[in-house]
């Protein structure tokens, strides 16, 4: 009785700090702490349960932490800041995997019929079920995710045939062998159809994320971070453990306002974005074609120039500023500026980069003050008082064709009105287009120079001529 108060009141205290953790994620200043929140969360919750709950095999137990902590540790120490989106995906796969495997754990249990009977006995199976179903779509559709955004799988969508009937079918399939599995369960049997509906949601989460583009990826990993906190959610209900069911709920809720965030940030309707279709594989090398006008190069030199003869400076970086890891230059060419009594102010795009948040992390990385980093919508309107914008690996967020080709394919997506300013210098290698293969009319602006090479070499080389 002590034992299960002090478990009671440990998953409690985790709750709460769970809480407060997604709280201080949600502003770049108490990031930090929300992070140690949540450490502290979990290291309370996997305490409390090893010690209230566990009451045999510890030897085991200990075993599989080490091996499963030391794998954590090395895959998130190697990981580069631009291979974030892959490793969360597989960690998904692996949270999936986890539901599966527990579900057919308690399952097979040969106490189940004892403990559960009548109406008690089919809601358990219920759980069951739904957290095996919820499982294995979020395992599958997350290894694909994973294969997608690593390069290991082609980001073009696979369009199956009456694929939206296919879907249909599966998902008649599943609750049709969902009805056989609790039918049977209660007579002792059920295992074939629970297995039969494990392929059929595997099946349903492989096509799922093939036939969803490669622009339309990132939504889809928060997507499945929502799926994996509704079947953690379900395995709670199964395995009666109430901190499970809230870290789930939360887990399945974030995910699912954080996919609902980026589609507005894209305009995308989040149905259309499940739907599939959506999206080419990035950086085409665009041959040619219609005419837009001339580019006009700019060098390093001249770039400092303009740059000094400026009052107010707008930097604003995107995902070429991540692969070429300039934030650290870029914070040294701030603190230069600011030091001459030029007002330099950071314009940050919501989906700018590769995940959300991904400009904010690596600023802060590089120690940029926060307080001189501002969202897109409060600084749009001020792009007239603008006299250098500095467009650093960023293409797509910039892109005039949003706001005037409102049927193209980044129609109506909110940008930074850069061009509006009095220069825009645009720093990335090459004519390539952006994520979702669009050409952008931005280059070709009377107002704009093209500083060609890798952002970090160009603003080195701006830096020396400052
Ligand atoms: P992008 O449109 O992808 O453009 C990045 C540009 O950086 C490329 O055109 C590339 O041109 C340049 N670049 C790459 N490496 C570089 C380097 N080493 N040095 C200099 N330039 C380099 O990025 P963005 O403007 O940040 O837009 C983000 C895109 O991702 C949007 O389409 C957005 O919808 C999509 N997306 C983002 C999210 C989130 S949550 N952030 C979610 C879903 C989709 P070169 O190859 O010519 O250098």
């Amino acid at each position: 009785m002590e034992f299960n108060g002090i478990l009671v009141v440990s998953y409690i205290i985790a709750t709460i700090l769970f809480i407060l953790a997604l709280g201080g994620l949600s502003n770049q200043e108490t990031a930090r702490r929300g992070n140690w929140y949540g450490i502290v969360g979990m290291a309370i919750a996997l305490l409390a349960t090893v010690w209230g709950i566990v009451t045999q095999a510890y030897a085991e137990l200990l075993v599989a932490l080490l091996i499963g902590g030391t794998i954590g540790l090395i895959a998130a120490r190697r990981v580069q800041m631009t291979q974030m989106p892959e490793l969360v995906a597989i960690l998904h796969s692996l949270v999936g995997l986890a539901a599966v495997a527990v579900g057919f754990a308690n399952f097979m249990d040969p106490e189940r019929l004892s403990r559960y009977a009548g109406v008690a006995l089919t809601i358990h199976d219920i759980e069951t079920y739904l957290g095996i179903l919820i499982g294995a779509v979020t395992f599958s559709g997350s290894v694909i995710a994973f294969g997608k955004l690593s390069g290991r799988i082609g980001g073009k969508p696979l369009i199956l045939p009456a694929r939206h009937w296919l879907n249909l079918l599966l998902l008649l399939g599943a609750i049709w062998y969902g009805y056989g599995f609790v039918e049977q369960s209660a007579a002792g049997g059920g295992m074939t159809p629970l297995i039969i509906m494990t392929v059929i949601a595997l099946l349903f989460g492989i096509h799922m994320v093939m036939a969803i583009g490669g622009a339309d990826m990132p939504v889809v990993v928060s997507m499945l971070n929502s799926y994996s906190g509704w079947a953690a959610s379900a395995t709670g209900f199964m395995l009666g453990n109430d901190l499970l069911i809230v870290t789930g709920a939360l887990v399945g809720s974030s995910g699912a306002i954080l996919s609902y965030i980026m589609c507005r940030a894209m305009n995308r309707k989040f149905l259309a974005v499940i739907a599939g279709g959506f999206g080419t594989s990035e950086g085409t090398q665009l041959a040619g074609g219609e005419d837009q006008g001339e580019v006009v190069p700019i060098s390093p030199e001249d770039t400092a120039d303009l740059l000094l003869g400026a009052r107010e400076v707008m930097i604003i970086p995107g995902y070429g500023m991540a692969v070429a890891q300039a934030q650290h230059i870029v914070h040294e060419l701030t603190q230069a500026l600011r030091e001459k009594k030029i007002n330099v102010r950071f314009g940050i795009h919501p989906v700018a980069g590769r995940m959300p948040g991904h400009m904010n992390v690596l600023l802060a990385e590089a120690k940029v003050p926060y307080d001189i980093v501002y969202e897109m919508d409060e600084i749009n309107d001020d792009f007239p008082d603008v006299d250098v914008s500095i467009v650093i690996g960023a293409n797509d967020i910039v892109n005039p064709s949003a706001l005037e080709d409102p049927n193209g394919p980044i129609g109506g997506m909110p940008v930074l009105e850069c061009w509006k300013g009095k220069t825009t210098i645009v720093l990335k290698r090459s004519m390539a287009t952006g994520y979702a293969g669009v050409q952008n009319p931005l280059f070709f602006k009377e107002n704009t120079r093209m500083l060609f090479g890798d952002a970090k070499d160009s603003l080195d080389a701006v830096f020396k001529a400052l």
